[in-house]
């Protein structure tokens, strides 16, 4: 693996494998890799002839300056990492000369509609810095593929439209959240938390697996279902920016008879701020569609299931 932080170098490595025709595949990265990232990397292994990676703390992305200070920063620990699953480069730019300007005077991408919900509304100015470096990375590097983690769903959804309204030329593919065997999903941000907290944190992935359960059973009263979830959550100690059902393809709130869903949360345990999510996929829900024949039709929120099944176990 040959690693780089220097543009012209990066630039000149990248153009001797586009001209011996290889396809290149792209992963961006902040550092502290964990098995989500890995699997991401493994996944352009099998995609593309050569693959990147970059590791860059992004300034642009941070709404707060305590949260950037404490981003985990272990360069030496992920190239080794990076070097067990076939990376080919690494591109990890000093921080100080990423950008040609200072952020005040940076041009800035804006994907407006699919990032002013949810992540966008707890998070002001987070979703351009990502859209504005991410464009940066794919320009510099010019892949064929980039692979982007499914549970920063928000970001994935912003990428893609990033790239067809800009018509730049990359496929973006993606994998599914990593998990710890509890059900937390793997983040950068775990190592932060402390060991009570930690015993807390699959209390997000358990309350969303049980609304997701409820919604394959026929419930559609998604408002009550969502503030039943801040519920829980609260009662086991978070602090709940936002819990909400959506229509998974631009991620506007769900109703009764979108067929693929998503409930996305993201909730703060002491000063940790974790997110999840956990699709409900059209073809789930059609066993039980098709068994309540009315249901289709009427929308009816099914009689059978209230918020039992939430409240069991909590
Ligand atoms: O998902 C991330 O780690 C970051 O948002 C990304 C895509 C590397 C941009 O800095």
């Amino acid at each position: 693996m040959q690693q780089v932080n220097d543009i012209r170098r990066l630039r000149a490595l990248l153009k001797a494998q586009a001209a011996a025709g290889r396809t290149i595949g792209f992963v961006p990265t902040m550092g502290h890799l964990h098995e989500g990232h890995l699997s991401l990397v493994r996944r352009a292994a099998t995609q593309a002839d050569f693959v990147v990676v970059s590791i860059f703390v992004n300034p642009l992305q941070f709404d707060r300056q305590d949260d950037l200070d404490a981003y985990p920063r272990t360069l030496e620990q992920d190239a080794r990492l990076l070097e067990t699953v076939g990376v080919n480069l690494l591109y990890a730019p000093e921080p100080e000369s990423f950008y040609p300007c200072e952020p005040a005077l940076l041009t800035r991408i804006e994907v407006p509609g699919i990032t002013e919900r949810l992540e966008g509304a707890s998070r002001p100015g987070h979703f351009s810095g990502v859209a504005t470096v991410v464009n940066r990375l794919f320009n510099l590097i010019q892949p064929d593929i980039a692979f982007f983690g499914e549970k920063d769903f928000q970001q994935l959804r912003m990428i893609e439209k990033m790239v067809e309204d800009l018509a730049l030329p990359v496929s973006i593919m993606s994998e599914p959240t990593v998990r710890e065997a509890d059900g937390l999903a793997l983040s950068s941000r775990n190592t932060r938390l402390s060991d009570t907290e930690r015993q807390i944190a699959p209390r997000l992935h358990q309350t969303l697996t049980k609304i997701v359960e409820v919604i394959r059973l026929g419930g559609r009263d998604f408002r009550k279902l969502e503030a039943k979830g801040v519920e829980l959550l609260q009662n086991a100690g978070f602090s709940v920016d936002y819990l909400e059902i959506c229509r998974s393809a631009d991620l506007q709130p769900g109703e009764p008879g979108d067929a693929d869903l998503i409930v996305l949360v993201a909730a703060w345990l002491g000063s940790t701020r974790l997110i999840d999510n956990v699709k409900v996929r059209g073809q789930d829900l059609a066993p039980l569609l098709h068994w309540h024949d009315g249901c289709l039709n009427s929308h009816r929120p099914s009689p059978i299931i209230g918020s039992d099944v939430l409240n069991r176990g909590s």
